[in-house]
Parts: C-alpha cells; sequence; structure tokens
C-alpha cells in the first residue's frame, strides 16, 4: 500500500496580523496570542519591538534571548547593553530608534528543567512564518533606515544567500514588501560578545554604526 506523507504544515503568523489602522500597539497586542509556528510553545512571552512609530532608524535583531524572554522586552540582555553603548558611541540616539527581532519568540534548547536555557537559532521557515510582523512594523514605522542586526536578520529581510561579512558596513537598496528600504548590515552583538578579539570586533560594529549614523544626518 502506498503510504502518502502529511502535508508540511505552512508556519506562518499571517492570520494573527491585525488591520494596520490598529496602529503599533495593536500590533504588539495581536502579536502576544500569536500562535502562527511552534516556538511559542516552550518560550514564555512574545517579545514584540519597541520604540516610537516615527522612529528614523530600525534595528533588527534575531530572536529574543534568555533575559528578553523573561522580561518581554528587546534588547535587554548582554547583547542588548553591548549594542546600546555601541549605539551612543555612533552618535545614535536610542530614543531614534525601533528596536525589533526577525523572530519574536525565544527558541533555546534544555538539557533539563531549571538548566540553563541555550539559545538555538531559528530556521528559515521560522524565520519566514514570524516575516508578517515585521513587515507590519516596517509598514507601521516606516523607517530612514534598516540596521541589520546579523545573519538571520539578513536572511529574513533579503533572503538566504546574505553573507553578513560581505555587506557590512555598507548601504544597501533594495525592494522588501513592496517598499524600497535603504540597509546598513552589521554584526550581531552577540557575536561580538563571543569574539576572541573582542575590542576589534566591538570597533567594527561601531564602525559600522558610524556608516548608519552618517545616513541619517
Ligand atoms: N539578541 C537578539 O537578537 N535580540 C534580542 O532581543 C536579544 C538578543
Ligand atoms: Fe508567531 Fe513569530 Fe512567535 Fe512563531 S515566533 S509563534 S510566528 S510570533
Amino acid at each position: 500500500m502506498a503510504t502518502t506523507k502529511a502535508p508540511e504544515q505552512a508556519y506562518t503568523a499571517e492570520p494573527f496580523v491585525p488591520d494596520r489602522a490598529d496602529g503599533l500597539d495593536g500590533l504588539r497586542e495581536a502579536a502576544a496570542g500569536c500562535r502562527g509556528c511552534p516556538l511559542h510553545r516552550n518560550a514564555t512571552q512574545t517579545v514584540f519591538g519597541e520604540g516610537t512609530a516615527h522612529a528614523r532608524v530600525m534595528l533588527v535583531g534575531e530572536q529574543p534571548g534568555d533575559q528578553e524572554d523573561r522580561q518581554g522586552r528587546p534588547f535587554v540582555g548582554p547583547a542588548g547593553k553591548l549594542l546600546d553603548k555601541a549605539l551612543a558611541e555612533a552618535g545614535i540616539d536610542p530614543g531614534e530608534a525601533y528596536v525589533t527581532n526577525a523572530v519574536k519568540h525565544f527558541k533555546f534548547t534544555q538539557a533539563e528543567p531549571r538548566k540553563r536555557r541555550i539559545h538555538k537559532a531559528p530556521t528559515l521557515r521560522e524565520m519566514a512564518a514570524c516575516g508578517p510582523w515585521l513587515a507590519a512594523e516596517l509598514a507601521l514605522v516606516e523607517p530612514e533606515l534598516i540596521v541589520v542586526l546579523g545573519a538571520t536578520a539578513g536572511k529574513a529581510l533579503l533572503g538566504s544567500s546574505f553573507r553578513v561579512t560581505e555587506v557590512r558596513g555598507t548601504v544597501l537598496e533594495r525592494e522588501i514588501h513592496g517598499r524600497r528600504e535603504r540597509l546598513v548590515p552589521t554584526v550581531h552583538p552577540s557575536a561580538v560578545l563571543r569574539a576572541e578579539d573582542r575590542e576589534g570586533a566591538y570597533r567594527g560594529l561601531v564602525a559600522d554604526l558610524n556608516v548608519a549614523a552618517r545616513e541619517l544626518s
């Protein structure tokens, strides 16, 4: 007898995303109930973007980490602290920035309950599933510039062939979700924290953010 393979379940946040008339607050409230992919099951809560709808620059990270998952806010852990410092050095006012992630739920592995939760990179499928939230944020904020923090954000916005080392610190212009966007890619702040030459990696991040700052001035 022929066996039939169950069709791959399509993961998508699409049915959960409200009308743009509801604004950023409406998006945030709706995202709290998103079940668009399996990542909501083990995470504590949705971590939506933060910042004003008038932000000139949107910073896009990968996904919330352990601290972000607990507190429900993006970039409040060690990577966020480092990012704040680098932004200040580049002269980018955090008050002018909208900060978000490509994926809104924390993905992790845990050897045993109560053991440390270890970050796990989201798959392309999960990034695609969560994409409608990022698209909705972009449509409402309409930033002048997007700072792409690392490979996951790059793949989510620019496609799976994105390589951060090839384009970091340059200004790209691309059509994304029907809008012409300007983007400056750089490394993820967590990669700076893990780097052997941490000071050098940090200087590289600041140099890329300087490119973004110049575009905004
Ligand atoms: N890393 C990210 O990519 N995003 C966060 O919000 C925190 C850490
Ligand atoms: Fe929805 Fe994104 Fe969370 Fe998946 S990761 S459940 S698509 S908010």
